[in-house]
């Protein structure tokens, strides 16, 4: 029986069935009454105090409720990726809790490889039942800043370099993850796309960049999704912090999009006592990011929005009603989670829940490259040599806020070993020593990394150990260590670290049959492309990484991921070239460093295909184990805007999915536009000869770019183009048609 209806069965024999009031109780404490309704109640019954202990942070995360009238705490928790284990109360180190072990999904930019709305949802739906069976409320992710340079280090926890493929994939995640009774806080708002100098760089970006670039994903998360929390980041724009950034967040984000929920800092992104009350901001956490030993013995009544808050509301530079304002939002957070109308349990590391992260893992794996190698087959009682650090080493431990402790993690040399029992000998080969840390906050991995062979040494045994392998495997790339994958450092280049150029091309030289599996989050370079026979895009794939991996590299799944991001051949080909446009500049007189988007809407394939720059591997590229025909494109007309029709089969021997993609060309505009940009996707899933049809509906938007002295999206009439196809470059039907 619930607690409600306790009470009224008390209530009634007190008084007779016949007199008992409906609601015994008040109304904000009643689950069945309106939202606004609890809020004003609540609202009403709080003190000044009360209300502006909501405002900040009580621990390192966790911010305050009204214990007085019941209401609870918001716990807030990383990550994106899976539920961060419990930590001291003032502390980013682990508690040391044996039942927090959770369940680690694929990093995001995994998920986006796999162009999957469904996968999406699931995902969602999965770690919010894991956040909701932790009892935390607020869910810090999912990450959708964009790809603007690959050297980015938190590449791997955003969904890539398109703000409609982030878009599409951001909405059923929230959505997922909020029908557990958990807000999705999307984050970093906004162009938070680097890590150096996070805190101290002033983002300048022209309107039509911003609207058409990075608001995108954040506004469907919003608008369509639904999103209840929107995280600030560290990072200026405008001369302003962006967690409390006026245009931002109070014209933009609750003005614009009409946002009701909770804006939250970054941990120690707010920086300004009046702009904190002023600019949007609802709830202050991290600030003095070491929290008590960072600041006064009582560093929470310090923060922006405690004590200086609460002096500039008695003496009148601050009003009760944008205090009200915040608490609302705050309210609403709780009633939507901890006290929502239906209350939810959640579950935590199930069955259903890794085998989830295996799809979703699996899915994202992109076949970049295949002579027909793949699938692998090692001939009965042969050997496979397996190669490189990244099939040995863990990779769910690491990467800043991110980092995760799992109940277990597969390794990829484990899953080839399951896979090839009593078939083939599976022989492991480091080749080189990239990272060797296995304890990141307190979380240890078990695994011992010391190797103390010399880089000849490890190369040369390597090479040796090829002398009577059937084949080789490749397994390296990242890994999560300062200045790779990495939250707070950005890489230096797109080159592969640890000489592993070098023994790749020496593993070439030994004329063994030879795939290259890259395990990264974002992209490298690969000089050797031509000399492997077969190159596949791994991710940090989670709890089931190595499973995933191996179900692709022996066919039993079909690779269907697709690049979320180009594969530049060199860093210097993409469109940042100055230090003004990237990692930022000193000027006179200005006391941030100023950074100048100056490529404007050109990023990623905008970049590169508009200027016909030669990319290793273009954006929505991937391979399958089978073939695909696509057919019959068509455009017509249908009410205020278009409908595109076309037909993929499977052309080939397997069962698998093929991604078609849908990017529009305008031939003749007034400003500079991208040769192609994405407007939709359909991933469709056919047996061998299986054929489909498949429906896009295109709207004027679709066609438009954003206007910055009108304020408004603007299509010119003239010649479009609808371009389908299976990858940014492999366009298989163009046609043209009028606006
Ligand atoms: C990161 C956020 C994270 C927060 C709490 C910050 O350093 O930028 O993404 O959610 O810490 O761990």
């Amino acid at each position: 029986m619930k607690y409600n209806s306790l009470i009224s069965f008390g209530a009634a024999l007190l008084l007779g069935v016949a007199c008992v009031p409906k609601t015994t109780q008040p109304v904000y404490l009643d689950r069945s009454q309106p939202l606004e309704a609890r809020i004003q109640d609540a609202l009403d019954r709080m003190t000044l105090e009360e209300k502006v202990a909501m405002t900040h942070a009580q621990s390192k995360f966790s911010s305050a409720g009204v214990p007085r009238l019941g209401i609870p705490e918001l716990w807030h928790t990383d990550g994106p990726h899976g539920i961060r284990p419990e930590v001291l109360w003032d502390e980013w180190d682990q508690a040391g809790w044996t039942n927090d072990s959770c369940t680690a999904f694929p990093a995001l930019v995994n998920l986006a490889a796999t162009w999957d709305r469904n996968l999406a949802r699931l995902y969602g739906d999965c770690i919010g039942a894991e956040a909701r069976y932790r009892e935390k409320d607020i869910l810090l992710g999912p990450g959708i800043n964009m790809g603007r340079t690959p050297l980015n280090g938190r590449t791997f926890e955003y969904m890539g370099e398109d703000p409609y493929l982030a878009g599409q994939l951001v909405v059923p995640y929230v959505q997922g993850v909020q029908s557990n009774g958990v807000a999705a806080c999307v984050k970093h708002f906004a162009m938070n796309n680097q890590e150096i100098r996070r805190t101290a760089t002033n983002s300048i970006v022209d309107d039509r960049t911003l609207y058409e670039i990075y608001l995108p994903a954040f506004k469907a998360a919003v608008t369509e999704g639904g999103a209840w929390a929107v995280m600030g980041s560290y990072n200026l724009y405008n001369g302003q912090f962006n967690c409390h950034n006026k245009r931002l967040l109070c014209d933009i984000l609750k003005g614009e999009w009409g946002f009701d929920g909770v804006v939250i800092s970054d941990w120690g992104g707010c920086r300004d006592d009046d702009q904190a009350v002023t600019n949007g901001l609802d709830i202050e956490m991290g600030t003095w990011t070491n929290g008590l030993r960072g600041a006064a013995s009582d560093s929470y009544s310090h923060y922006h929005l405690a004590r200086p808050y609460l002096e500039r509301l008695r003496d009148g530079r601050a009003t009760e009603e944008g205090l009200n304002d915040k608490v609302s939002r705050i309210l609403r957070t709780v009633f939507r989670t901890s006290m929502a109308p239906e209350p939810h349990d959640g579950s935590f590391t199930s069955p259903e829940h890794f085998a989830a992260a295996r799809r979703i893992a699996a899915e994202g794996v992109v076949l970049l490259k295949n002579d027909g190698i793949l699938p692998l087959q090692v001939p009965q009682g042969g050997k496979l040599l397996v190669v490189g650090e990244n099939a040995y080493k863990m990779m769910v431990v690491g990467g800043g806020s991110s980092n995760l402790k799992t109940k277990y993690e597969v390794i990829p040399l484990e899953a080839l070993h399951e896979a090839f029992d009593g078939k083939a000998a599976v022989v492991w080969e480091r080749g080189y020593v990239g990272d060797t840390t296995t304890v990141y906050n307190k979380v240890v991995t078990g695994q011992n990394l010391r190797d103390s062979r010399s880089a000849e040494q490890l190369l040369s045994d390597a090479v040796a150990a090829a002398a009577d392998a059937s084949c080789i495997l490749f397994i390296g790339g990242l890994n999560k260590s300062a200045g790779q994958d990495n939250e707070g450092t950005d890489r230096a280049d797109i080159v592969l670290p640890y000489g592993q150029d070098a023994l790749v091309e020496a593993l070439a030289a030994t004329g063994k049959p030879l795939v290259v599996v890259n395990i990264s989050g974002s992209p490298v370079a690969m000089p050797w492309a031509s000399r492997v026979n077969a190159i596949v895009q791994g991710w940090y794939g989670g709890s089931e990484s190595g499973h995933a991996l191996v179900d692709v590299l022996t066919g039993k799944v079909n690779p269907s991921g697709k690049l979320p991001f180009t594969m530049p051949l060199a860093l210097s080909d993409g469109p940042i070239k100055t230090e003004r446009q990237y990692p930022g500049i000193q000027e006179e007189g200005k006391k941030w460093w100023q950074e100048y988007y100056d490529e404007g809407v050109f990023i990623g394939y905008r970049w590169y295909d508009t200027n016909g720059i030669a990319v290793q591997y273009p954006f929505g590229h991937g391979l399958s184990y089978t073939t695909f025909e696509l057919s019959d494109a068509r455009v017509k007309r249908s009410g205020d805007g278009w409908k595109v029709s076309a037909r993929i089969k499977n052309t080939g021997e397997v069962a698998g999915a093929e991604v078609v993609q849908l990017y529009i060309r305008d031939t003749e505009a007034s400003v500079a536009r991208p040769s192609k940009e994405l407007k939709g996707f359909e991933k469709v899933y056919l047996h061998p000869g299986e054929s489909r049809s498949l429906q896009f509906t295109l709207t004027r938007d679709d066609l438009s770019f954003f206007d910055a002295a009108s304020h408004a999206w603007v299509a010119e009439p003239g010649e479009f183009h609808v371009l389908l196809g299976c990858s940014s470059a492999d366009i298989r039907a163009d046609v043209p048609f009028t606006l």
